[in-house]
């Protein structure tokens, strides 16, 4: 299953998400192009981690259609879901790293998972932790690290298997203003090489330092779309 370039990697008509009967979006449409820098923001409660989760398949749509790499998600096996989540990298709000592996083992998971040689696993992931600043840390258990050690081990693990879309959730919200700059530049980085970055943040600092399109939600509707 390869992502067509001519197309938008994500397309997403008239989406709605309920849980129960509470509406977190409502007719959300919004096109995705391979290689745009995207800020979902928004109070608290807007839907934003909501409609992360529909992008990377975690929850699934009430209503309307997702289309990623031109797949419909709706006609779609489990088999495939698998194979197409393994073209996202994501950096989740509450980091997610695995407790019983060290900082190391969680991010060379997802090399192994891809069949790297050992010494590539090896070079590359010492590589990656020393540019988000904690290669030091790197043979402690998550449980021992600051909220701003995992936060950036969590997004060492999700750049490291050089994925088509990063989907970050708050991704500086445990930093300081000079690590939140070093993990900002590592993932322009990325974007700057292709890679699709959407970036869900209460931040207004972190939107106005980057030249990106912004999408503003509300309610769970979508307020304001610009570029
Ligand atoms: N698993 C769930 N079950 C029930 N309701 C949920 C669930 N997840 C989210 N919600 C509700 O959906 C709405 C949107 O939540 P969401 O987490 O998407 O907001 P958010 O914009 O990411 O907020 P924050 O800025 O606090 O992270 C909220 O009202 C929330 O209570
Ligand atoms: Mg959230």
């Amino acid at each position: 299953m390869s992502i067509s370039e001519s197309q938008p990697i994500v397309r997403m008509f008239n989406i709605y998400k309920r849980y129960e009967q509470m509406p977190a979006l409502s007719d959300i449409s919004i096109d995705i192009n391979q290689g745009e820098l995207i800020f979902i923001t928004g109070p608290s409660g807007a839907g934003k981690t909501t409609l992360l989760k529909l992008l990377y398949m975690a929850e699934t749509a009430t209503a309307g259609q997702l289309l990623i790499g031109g797949v419909n998600l709706s006609r779609i096996k489990p088999s495939g879901l698998y194979l197409l989540r393994r073209k996202f990298g994501i950096i989740f709000q509450d980091f997610k790293l695995i407790p019983s592996m060290t900082v190391f083992e969680n991010v060379a998971i997802v090399l192994e998972a891809s069949g790297e040689k050992k010494k590539v696993i090896d070079s590359k992931v010492s590589k990656i932790l020393r540019n988000v600043g904690i290669e030091d840390k790197k043979n402690l258990y998550p449980p021992s690290l600051s909220g701003g050690e995992q936060q950036r081990a969590a997004v060492a693990r999700a750049v490291i298997g050089e994925p088509d879309i990063i989907i970050a959730d708050e991704p500086t919200g445990s930093l300081d203003p000079e690590s939140a700059k070093i993990i900002m530049d590592l993932l322009r980085e990325f974007n700057e090489k292709g890679t699709t970055l959407i970036i869900a943040t209460h931040s207004q600092d972190l939107i106005r330092q980057s030249r990106g399109r912004v999408i503003r939600l509300k309610k769970g509707q979508l307020v304001e779309d610009l570029l």
